[in-house]
């Protein structure tokens, strides 16, 4: 634990000693104490900079970074941010790789602390040459006097949690606590964190909350690496496809899967009942505690850790246009108007009836749309689909030289903005992929099978 001074030399060494804050309207509901370990205190507004600090100290103590070196390392922007603060106190330069569903604030805020970003796929295996850990890797071997913290099996990240996070955590709750509750993905909170009170009290239970699409959960409860559990996810920071070594699974009680959806519903509600504006995975922590209450008591003293601040998500989680586009929002009484709101404001992609059918195609691959409708003048007399269209060019391959009048499907039915949802759905069948929503200023924007189906579910 770092000393409380009244003047600090430099940043690095305000990082730690956050506060531990009791949750009271969200929590009304679960019989037990729960507090909040508020991670969002730190300088770089995340649990990260104490592991991310600890990690360049035992780097310089064991030569392995000497002055003006750089420093390359795979992040979610957390850790980026604060090996950013260590690189700027310390006089290194930064380098990080991340993944292109990471929210654009924090490549901006990484960017803004003068580290060079290199934008990687999600979509790819880990070991995949693109993937952000191999673009990492090759820099590292590439840039001369770098340094790759690794920071999935680097010893400094569970280390700093052990030597900060758990005893802060032990001292707040005067020993009290009764259960750690924490997202994980690299593994260093709750393994550090759970060590350190395993130590102080083996009773302690660890919970660890997981996504779907990650490896974790299966592997903690049957000791099988299933590559089938492996999908892409939304939730940003927790859930893994490999196994990293700062993941000691003898000290986690229990994994719990979170959904995508739960986890973002209950951000906002966090932020909405407690006042904290807090990261996609705080939502998830917590969310664990939901799911798990029926095990808890009135004697309990739950702990669980928020990693990061909200203002990284304003254009995710906290976006209504982005939840909605999803799926996540509640879709009851929501109307046609509600689906196309994050849109409305962009011109509706149509194709001429006179127009050659591959010019069409080209058209829907440059927006990569599935569904047009076809005008003549300001009249919409038809359709096409890129399926129907598919079929067509396999059976026909002259079938692009023809117009769309030729070859074009019935006009969608024409809505009014303030339909139903539900009601909308009741337009949609097998001849009918899309519907036209009629806007107060006359446009026209279209709702197709794909919006309905992430409304409804
Ligand atoms: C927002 C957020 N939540 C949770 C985690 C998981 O923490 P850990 O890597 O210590 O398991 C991270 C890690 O990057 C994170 O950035």
């Amino acid at each position: 634990m770092r000393p409380v001074k009244k003047i600090y030399d430099n940043l690095l060494e305000t990082i730690g000693n956050t506060p531990m804050v009791k949750l009271n309207k969200i929590a009304e509901d679960i019989p037990a104490t729960v507090l909040a370990k508020v991670e969002y205190f730190n300088p770089g507004h995340s649990v990260k900079d104490r592991m991310a600090l600890q990690m360049i100290e035992n780097a310089e103590r064991d030569g392995l970074i000497k002055p003006g070196g750089t420093i390359i390392e795979c992040t979610s922007g957390n850790t980026g941010m604060g090996l950013a603060l260590a690189a700027i106190v310390k006089g290194y330069k930064l380098i990080c790789t991340l993944s292109d569903k990471q929210s654009k604030e924090k490549m901006d805020i990484l960017r803004a602390m003068g580290a060079e970003i290199h934008v990687c796929p999600t979509n790819v295996a880990a070991e995949h040459p693109d993937s952000y850990y191999s673009v990492a890797e090759r820099l590292n071997k590439e840039i001369p006097n770098s340094f790759y913290p690794f920071q999935y099996d680097n010893p400094g990240n569970a280390q700093a949690h052990y030597e900060s996070t758990g005893p802060e955590i032990w001292e707040q709750t005067d020993g009290k606590i009764t259960h750690f509750v924490v997202g994980v993905g690299t593994g260093g909170t709750i393994s550090g964190v759970g060590k350190y009170l395993k130590e102080k009290n083996p009773n302690i239970k660890i919970w660890g909350a997981d996504t779907y699409g990650s490896v974790f959960k299966k592997y903690h409860e049957t000791g099988e690496f299933d590559e089938n559990e492996i999908y892409s996810y939304i939730t940003e920071g927790i859930g893994e496809d490999i196994l990293p070594k700062n993941v000691d699974f003898s000290v986690i009680d229990h994994f719990e899967k979170i959904t995508d959806k739960d986890g973002a519903l209950v951000t906002r509600e966090l932020a909405k009942k407690e006042g904290m504006l807090l990261g996609y995975s705080a939502g998830s922590a917590y969310q664990m505690i939901r799911q798990m209450k029926h095990t808890l008591t009135k004697d309990d003293v739950v702990v669980v850790l928020f990693h990061d601040h909200g203002s990284r998500y304003v254009g995710k989680v906290f976006n209504d246009d982005w939840m909605r586009d999803r799926g996540f929002l509640n879709t009851e009484n929501s109307t046609a108007l509600d689906l196309v709101k994050g849109h409305k404001d962009l011109n509706l992609i149509t194709a001429k009836s006179s127009e050659l059918v591959s010019h069409a195609i080209l058209k829907m691959q440059r927006y990569q749309i599935s569904q047009v409708p076809v005008m003549e003048g300001d009249e919409f007399v038809g359709s096409l689909d890129d399926s129907k269209l598919f079929q067509m060019i396999i059976s026909d391959p002259s079938a692009g030289d023809k117009t769309v009048r030729e070859v074009m499907g019935k006009p969608y039915p024409i809505i009014e903005s303030n339909e139903d949802v539900k009601k909308v759905a009741s337009h949609i069948s097998k001849e009918n992929d899309a519907v036209l929503v009629k806007l107060e200023d006359g446009k026209h924007h279209i709702i197709t099978k794909h919006d309905i189906i992430g409304a409804l579910s």
